[in-house]
């Protein structure tokens, strides 16, 4: 059968399955998606649904995907379902489980299935492939991860090569040469599964240990008076051998805030030991508690306690120009602002105003008399400066050095950054 005339169905509609599903149909193919969220499924009909991706556009420029709650038999099945943690920040399975085992009700031999969801070495042999041993069927399984970077204007899910993995060379060779079909940047074919499945670990893990870093390293420039900032801008103008990441108020996010927590959790079941991933998931998880107290520590500094002062927290998402809130460190800036129970709180996030308690970013900016900026959304990178004198503000804390603190310091306001004196 020609790779065109093959029906393909994507599993799980959020930030990776839909900008793909449409891609996929940009193509040519004949392309569903399937979704357990009537609600999410519905927003696609509708033409509603949020697309963050360069390459296909907003949603209502595609008009050749079917979408539904009921799965149907498909020659490939492309999985893109949240790979979450639990409250103990263990690997939690029940959506690709729950995916899979889907599949397996529907499934025909010589059937592929992709996973593209962010999984740790070894889980499509040891959880996925039971599971579909058990259909009795001959079917074709690799791994494919995802590498988008929603809202990225530049990198898409047309131009960020790919890689793929299988469990068997035909698996290999069948996802290769249907993604090749689909993505211009190209596809590199690796030796088997688990190859595909620690690449993608290994790439997110990089984010979250040099962010530790820079985090750490933030800190402690501090409190030698030494802008990191400027710190890193040069050592960037070295060649090579050094990749910028920038210190903020914290990491968040379904991947590198999550991602880490699966390769723990497989070490340890190997029989190793991940100091080093266990020590960046505390950094940076601290780094909201870190902001809240470089706040508190400049009130005090300036002869106004923050008891009965307004804080202005800017930005919701996890980070700029996305509706995303998962595992966002503007959450726990907020409830440790509250917990303190000394300061009112005010939120805004332009493109969450659902979930924001004043209007708009002016609102939030007369009423508070100290912003922290936990979002760098364009909107705040843009913003004339002038704007921050027409309240009271007394502080901004910039928690993701985004603004000009020339202009802050000019307006009489004090500024600080994280590793920003
Ligand atoms: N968001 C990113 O930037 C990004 C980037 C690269 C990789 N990833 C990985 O891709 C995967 C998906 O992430 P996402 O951000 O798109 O998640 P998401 O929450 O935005 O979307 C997942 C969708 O899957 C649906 N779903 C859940 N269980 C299902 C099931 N059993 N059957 C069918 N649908 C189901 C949900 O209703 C939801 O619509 C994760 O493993 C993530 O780590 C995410």
């Amino acid at each position: 059968m020609n790779l065109k005339d093959k029906k393909i169905t994507v599993i799980g509609l959020g930030y990776v399955g839909l900008p793909l599903a449409m891609l996929i149909a940009h193509r040519g193919f004949t392309i569903r998606g399937y979704d357990i969220d009537e609600r999410k499924i519905n927003a696609v009909r509708a033409k509603e649904a949020r697309v963050e991706d360069s390459y296909v556009g907003p949603l209502k420029d595609t008009i050749n995907l079917e979408v539904s709650t009921t799965l149907t038999s498909s020659d490939i099945y492309i999985v893109c379902v949240p790979t979450p943690v639990d409250e103990r920040n263990d690997p939690d399975l029940t959506p690709l489980v729950g995916a899979v085992k889907a599949i397996g009700e529907v499934l025909h031999d010589g059937q592929l299935i992709v996973i593209e969801s962010t999984i740790y070495p070894g889980m499509c042999e040891e959880t996925i492939q039971p599971l579909l041993d058990k259909t009795g069927k001959k079917y074709l399984l690799a791994h494919c991860p995802e590498r988008i970077n929603p809202a990225d204007k530049k990198w898409n899910t047309n131009n960020i090569p790919r890689v793929v993995g299988g469990i068997n060379d035909e698996s290999t060779a069948m996802a290769t040469e249907f993604y090749q079909s689909v993505v211009e940047a190209g596809v590199k074919p690796l030796s088997n599964i688990r190859i595909a499945e620690a690449t993608k670990i290994l790439e997110n893990i990089f984010r979250d240990v040099n962010t530790a870093l820079v985090n750490e390293m933030a800190q402690s420039f501090y409190r030698m008076n030494i802008d990191i900032k400027e710190v890193i801008e040069a050592a960037s103008t070295k060649p090579f051998s050094f990749l910028p990441h920038f210190p903020g108020v914290g990491v968040g996010g379904h991947c590198i805030a999550v991602d880490p927590y699966y390769m723990i959790e497989k070490g340890r079941v190997a029989g190793f030991d991940h100091d080093l991933l266990r020590l960046a998931r505390r950094i940076n998880s601290n780094m909201p508690i870190y902001t809240v107290n470089l706040l508190q520590n400049t009130f005090n500094v300036l002869g106004y306690p923050i008891k009965g002062k307004t804080v202005g927290v800017y930005g919701l998402a996890y980070k700029p120009d996305v509706r995303d809130m998962r595992e966002s460190p503007s959450l726990e800036v907020i409830k440790r602002l509250r917990t303190l129970k000394e300061a009112n709180v005010l939120i805004f996030d332009p493109l969450l105003p659902e979930h924001s308690t004043v209007a708009n970013v002016e609102e939030l900016i007369a009423r508070s008399d100290a912003l922290v900026i936990c979002t760098a959304h364009e909107q705040i990178r843009t913003i004339d400066h002038h704007k921050f004198s027409y309240g009271q503000l007394k502080i901004i804390l910039d928690g993701r050095n985004c603004l000009n603190r020339k202009e802050i310091d000019a307006l009489g306001i004090t500024y600080k950054g994280i590793g920003r004196p």
